[in-house]
């Protein structure tokens, strides 16, 4: 019988680290790293350059619906120099703007938008595995992965990791309305109807407070259970 492709699933809230565990994990297996956070930052990147605001009435959602439909988003590089491109321009850069990340968290509560996503990841990561990081992937995308993760750590440690993270690109932001906007961020993606933030069935729960990346990368790969 074939071989499932190993597939390793890494939910978790703003700030816990998920994407720098879920990049050195897969430079560690060999497997392809999907960001799918990205793609839903892609959508809202579209949406903001198209005038659309955070609050959307029925017309602003469908257009938001369309820009996901027709989204042309590719990622390029390894996983440790990842870069995005939507219509053939990098906006690797552009999608971690506070205002991105504030629309994601809007476009992605829309059902029609996480459809389209949901359908696009499964199709990307079917074939070759990889490791998968979200807010659902454990939950919804990928129910069966090999290893289901939710990562986490304390509210504000989560706070200043994203802090420094803008600090080191030169964003100049307050430390109090960095951690104001996460909050109104986790709070939205944990109580959206559909696919909210949570602990997938089976997922192991790791809390990355007191622990340094390589700790953390040692824990998922330590987790992984063996090949038969
Ligand atoms: O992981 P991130 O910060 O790049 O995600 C951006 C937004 O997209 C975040 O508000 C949650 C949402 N998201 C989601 O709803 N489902 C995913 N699988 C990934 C991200």
């Amino acid at each position: 019988m074939a071989q499932r492709p190993v597939l390793i699933a890494i939910d978790g809230p703003a700030g816990a680290g998920k994407s720098a565990t879920a990049r050195e994990v897969a430079v560690r297996l060999g497997l392809p790293y999907l960001d799918t956070g990205a793609m839903y930052r892609a959508v809202a990147l579209l949406a903001a350059r198209a005038g659309l605001g955070a609050e959307l009435d029925a017309a602003g959602r469908e257009a938001v619906v369309e820009l996901a439909r027709r989204l042309d988003v590719r990622f390029l590089g390894d996983p440790r120099n990842l870069r995005v491109a939507v219509e053939g321009e990098d906006v690797t850069g552009a999608l971690r703007a506070p205002e991105v990340s504030r629309m994601a968290s809007v476009v992605s509560a829309i059902p029609e938008v996480r459809r389209e996503m949901v359908r696009r990841q499964r199709e990307l990561a079917a074939l070759a595995g990889g490791v998968v990081e979200g807010r659902d992937i454990g939950t919804v995308v990928f129910p069966d992965a090999t290893l289901k993760v939710f990562l986490t750590a304390a509210p504000e440690v989560r706070a200043q990791r994203r802090f420094d993270e803008l600090s080191a690109r030169g964003v100049v932001a307050r430390w109090e309305s960095v951690a104001a906007e996460q909050r109104e961020r986790d709070l939205r993606d944990s109580t959206r109807p559909d696919s909210p933030l949570k602990p997938a069935d089976g997922a192991v729960i790791v809390d990355s407070s007191r622990l340094s990346l390589a700790e953390v990368v040692d824990a998922v790969v330590a987790l992984l259970p063996p090949t038969p």
